[in-house]
């Protein structure tokens, strides 16, 4: 495989991260990270690549926002793909405050795509930057029997995927109109090492290594289709590597669960008691289902890998290993966004 030069934005986060460290072990790429290192990120992530000297003369990391069009045209100047997973990815975050999400989630797209389209223009005949928007199954709002297929209407419901539908809609309008090479991934929910514990598996998991409630809205029957971090990343590097210019992409997990089992999963492979789990007021709009098809990539010969049993068990184990990583992610402002996100709704918590 000829070596490419890949800009990887939000690449010191969760997926980002794990993408960068897997496709460097994979092929002989080279890879600019962006990442503003907002709360959610941290150069950790991607420090075993960056100290390792099979990897570290192929990967730079620049600390930067992607809505930085003077930083990003330069970047982009410099590379054959942009792999875009820059966003704020908190749905209770976008719920209390969705300014950033805009902020990333369309100014960011914007600079990313005029940059694409400058570098297209300059290059002429000597080829096209390949763009790969990550986007999520979130955009298609919930899905009350059946299968979300790629074709059909977006309809989202919180402020994070409203930005991430407004992200993908830019997208589209840039293939179609400037002709850049453009893709769209939907990612499934996705669990594993590194990710930031706001989100339900790894807070569940950190909550009950200290004996802490665990959170659960409204009676825990919402459904959602999980997926171990390394499939979403192999899927997105797949895409990247095989996918139709313009297309968009289903990256389906083919583990559906509602939150009770998965909760149950959880305190089961941490050996502790569903007596610390407790019912707790609603997330608003809290969509009840997700579900994709993923024929178009099966189809292709792609199908993610790893169960959800070896995935909790290696997730669990990640974070039973890597205290000193969680303890800090749960620092900063964690203590006050805990409090107003949690602070009355444990107050009036029942019985789960
Ligand atoms: P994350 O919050 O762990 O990581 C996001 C990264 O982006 C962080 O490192 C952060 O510092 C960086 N970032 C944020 N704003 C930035 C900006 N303006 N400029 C540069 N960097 C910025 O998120 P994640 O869970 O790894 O998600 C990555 C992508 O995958 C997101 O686009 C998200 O919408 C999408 N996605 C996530 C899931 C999931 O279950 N986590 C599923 C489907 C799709
Ligand atoms: O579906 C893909 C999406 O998955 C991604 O696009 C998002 O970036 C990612 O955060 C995730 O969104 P969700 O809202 O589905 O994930 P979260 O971990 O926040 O919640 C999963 C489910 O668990 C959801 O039904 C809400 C519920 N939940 C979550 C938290 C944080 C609780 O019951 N209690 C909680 O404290």
């Amino acid at each position: 495989m000829v070596a490419r030069r890949l800009l990887v934005t939000g690449g010191a986060g969760f997926i980002g991260s794990t993408f960068v460290r897997r496709r460097l072990a994979a092929t002989t790429d080279h890879i600019t990270v962006i990442d503003k290192l907002t709360y959610a990120g941290s150069l950790g992530t991607i420090k075993p690549v960056m100290d390792d000297p099979a990897t570290a003369d192929r990967v730079r990391f620049v600390q930067g926002d992607v809505a930085d069009a003077d930083l990003v045209r330069e970047l982009v100047a410099d590379c054959d793909a942009v792999v875009n997973f820059a966003a704020e990815s908190h749905v209770d975050r976008s719920i209390l405050d969705a300014t950033a999400f805009l902020r990333t989630g369309v100014l960011g797209v914007h600079a990313l795509l005029e940059a694409v389209r400058l570098a297209d223009e300059t290059r002429g005949d000597r080829g096209r930057v390949r763009y790969l928007q990550v986007s999520t199954d979130e955009v298609y709002g919930p899905v009350m029997s059946g299968l979300s297929v790629e074709t059909d209407t977006v309809r989202p419901r919180s402020p994070y995927s409203a930005a991430k539908a407004a992200g993908e809609l830019l997208v589209q309008a840039y293939h179609l109109t400037h002709g850049l090479d453009t893709l769209i991934t939907r990612g499934a929910n996705t669990y594993g090492p590194y990710q930031h514990p706001e989100k339900l598996i790894p807070l569940f998991i950190t909550n009950a290594l200290q004996d802490l409630p665990l959170p659960m809205y409204g009676d825990g029957s919402q459904r959602r289709d999980w997926m171990f971090v390394d499939d979403h990343a192999d899927g997105i590097a797949f895409v990247l590597d095989q996918g139709a210019g313009g297309g968009t992409y289903n990256v389906a997990g083919h583990e559906e669960r509602t939150n009770r089992e998965v909760t149950a999963t959880v305190l089961a492979a941490l050996g502790k008691d569903w007596s610390l789990v407790r019912s707790v007021p609603d997330r608003p709009a809290h969509d009840v289902r997700y579900a994709m098809d993923p024929a178009r990539l099966t189809e292709m010969g792609w199908l993610p890998r790893v169960t959800f049993d070896d995935g909790i068990a290696r997730t669990v184990a990640w974070y039973q290993a890597h205290t000193p990583w969680w303890q800090a992610h749960r620092g900063g402002d964690w203590a006050a966004y805990y409090e107003q996100q949690y602070g009355w709704r444990l107050q009036q918590s029942t019985e789960a």
